[in-house]
C-alpha cells in the first residue's frame, strides 16, 4: 500500500486534506491524524471492522481499549450512557484538550472499542483538523496512538511514516505535536474518580474542579484497568536510565558503572548541563513542564535514530505538574 503524507499549511491544503482524511474514515480506513498530544491511528469508531483494522496496524492487544475523540458535547454524551456532573465540569474546564474521561459505554459503540468491557475512554481533542475531519465525518474517531503497539508514540509525521509507512493509506503532517505526551486517563466509573494515566492535567487540577479527592494511579493490588498502566510502555529502543548528578565528576562515575562506550550514551539534562562532551550526543531540555513534555518523544526518538545504546536522563523535578513526564520515563526505563 502506498502512504500519502499531506501538509496542512495553508487553508487551502488544509481544507483538502481534511476531506480526503473524512473520505478513507467513510469508507471505513484508518489513517493517521495530529492531535494536540501525540499523533493518532483514526478509524470510524461506530464501525467494527474499521476498529478492528486498528489492532492489526498497531498490532495491538485485543485487550487493550480504545479512546474514542468527539467534536462536541453533544457527540460525547452520545458516546455515554450517563453523563455525571463530574464529567460535564471537567469537560467545562477541559476540554477541548489532553484529557480522556472513562464513563459507561452507550450500545451504538461496538464493544471491540472497549476491548470488550462496558466502559469508553472519552476524549474532545483539541487540534483544529482533528475538529474539523470529525466534523466532516459526524461520527466519533477511535484513536489510539499512531505507532506499533509499546513503542514510543509519534509526535511528528515523520515519526508515524517510520513505524507505519506502506500500512496506512494516509498521514496527514501537521508538524510537531503541542503537548507531546499522551492524555490523562481519569476514570469516572470509580469511586473516587482515578487518574489511570497520568499526563499534563494533573490530579490536583482535577482534583480543583471536582473539589474532591481524586486517585493517582490503579493502586496496589488493583486490577489492571488501563494497560497504560503496564510498567513497561511508551519506550524507545535504547536501556533508558534515569539518573540524578550534581557535577561532571558525579556523572563521569555515574556512566562508568554501565560499562557501555561513552560515545554510544545519549544524555538528556535540563539542569545540570554537563560542561564537556562526555558522551556521544547531549540534548539540552526545556526546564519547564510543558515545554519539556513538548520536546521529550522527539529527543528519545532521535536517540534511537542515531542508534544510541543507552539514554541517561536526568530525573525530572518532583512538583505533580511533572508527573505525566515522570510516568513516561519510568515505564520508558522499566526492563520488564
Ligand atoms: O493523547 C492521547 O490519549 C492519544 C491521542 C491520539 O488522543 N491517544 C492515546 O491512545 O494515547 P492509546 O490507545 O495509545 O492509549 C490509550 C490509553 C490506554 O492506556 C488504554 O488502556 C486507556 O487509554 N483506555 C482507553 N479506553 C479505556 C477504557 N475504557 N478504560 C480504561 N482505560 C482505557
Ligand atoms: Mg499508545
Amino acid at each position: 500500500m502506498r502512504t500519502e503524507i499531506l501538509c496542512i499549511e495553508t487553508s487551502a491544503d488544509f481544507a483538502s486534506a481534511a476531506e480526503r482524511a473524512a473520505d478513507f474514515l467513510k469508507r471505513g480506513e484508518v489513517v493517521a491524524l495530529p492531535t494536540e498530544t501525540v499523533y493518532g491511528l483514526a478509524a470510524n469508531a461506530l464501525n467494527e471492522s474499521a476498529v478492528r483494522r486498528i489492532y492489526e496496524v498497531k498490532g495491538r492487544p485485543h485487550a487493550n481499549p480504545i479512546i474514542v475523540h468527539v467534536s462536541s458535547l453533544k457527540m460525547a454524551r452520545e458516546c455515554t450512557v450517563a453523563w455525571p456532573e463530574a464529567a460535564a465540569s471537567l469537560a467545562a474546564a477541559f476540554w477541548p484538550g489532553p484529557l480522556t474521561l472513562v464513563l459507561p459505554r452507550a450500545s451504538r459503540l461496538p464493544a471491540i472499542v472497549s476491548a470488550g468491557g462496558d466502559t469508553v475512554g472519552l476524549r474532545w481533542p483539541a487540534h483544529p483538523f482533528m475538529h474539523e475531519v470529525i466534523r466532516r465525518c459526524g461520527f466519533p474517531l477511535a484513536a489510539p496512538s499512531a505507532n506499533i503497539s509499546n513503542a514510543l508514540s509519534p509526535t511528528s509525521a515523520g515519526h508515524v511514516l517510520a513505524t507505519l509507512a506502506g500500512r496506512i493509506p494516509l498521514i496527514i503532517d501537521a508538524g510537531s505535536a503541542s503537548v507531546g505526551i499522551e492524555s490523562t486517563v481519569l476514570d469516572l466509573t470509580s469511586e473516587p474518580p482515578r487518574i489511570l494515566r497520568a499526563g499534563m492535567i494533573d490530579s490536583s487540577r482535577i482534583a480543583q474542579i471536582l473539589r474532591r479527592e481524586v486517585l493517582d494511579g490503579a493502586g496496589q493490588g488493583s486490577v489492571l484497568k488501563s494497560p497504560g498502566l503496564l510498567r513497561k510502555h511508551y519506550a524507545p529502543r535504547a536501556r533508558l536510565i534515569i539518573q540524578k548528578w550534581r557535577d561532571d565528576g558525579e556523572l563521569r562515575s555515574a556512566l562508568k558503572q554501565f560499562g557501555i562506550p561513552l560515545a554510544e550514551v545519549s544524555l538528556i539534562a535540563y539542569d545540570h548541563i554537563p560542561n564537556a562532551a562526555l558522551v556521544g550526543r547531549i540534548a539540552v531540555i526545556p526546564n519547564d513542564p510543558e515545554a519539556y513534555a513538548r520536546a521529550l518523544y522527539a529527543e528519545l526518538h532521535r536517540c534511537d535514530e542515531l542508534g544510541a545504546r543507552l539514554i541517561l536522563v536526568e530525573e525530572p523535578p518532583s512538583g505533580s505538574e511533572w508527573a505525566g513526564i515522570r510516568d513516561r520515563l519510568q515505564r520508558a526505563s522499566a526492563t520488564d
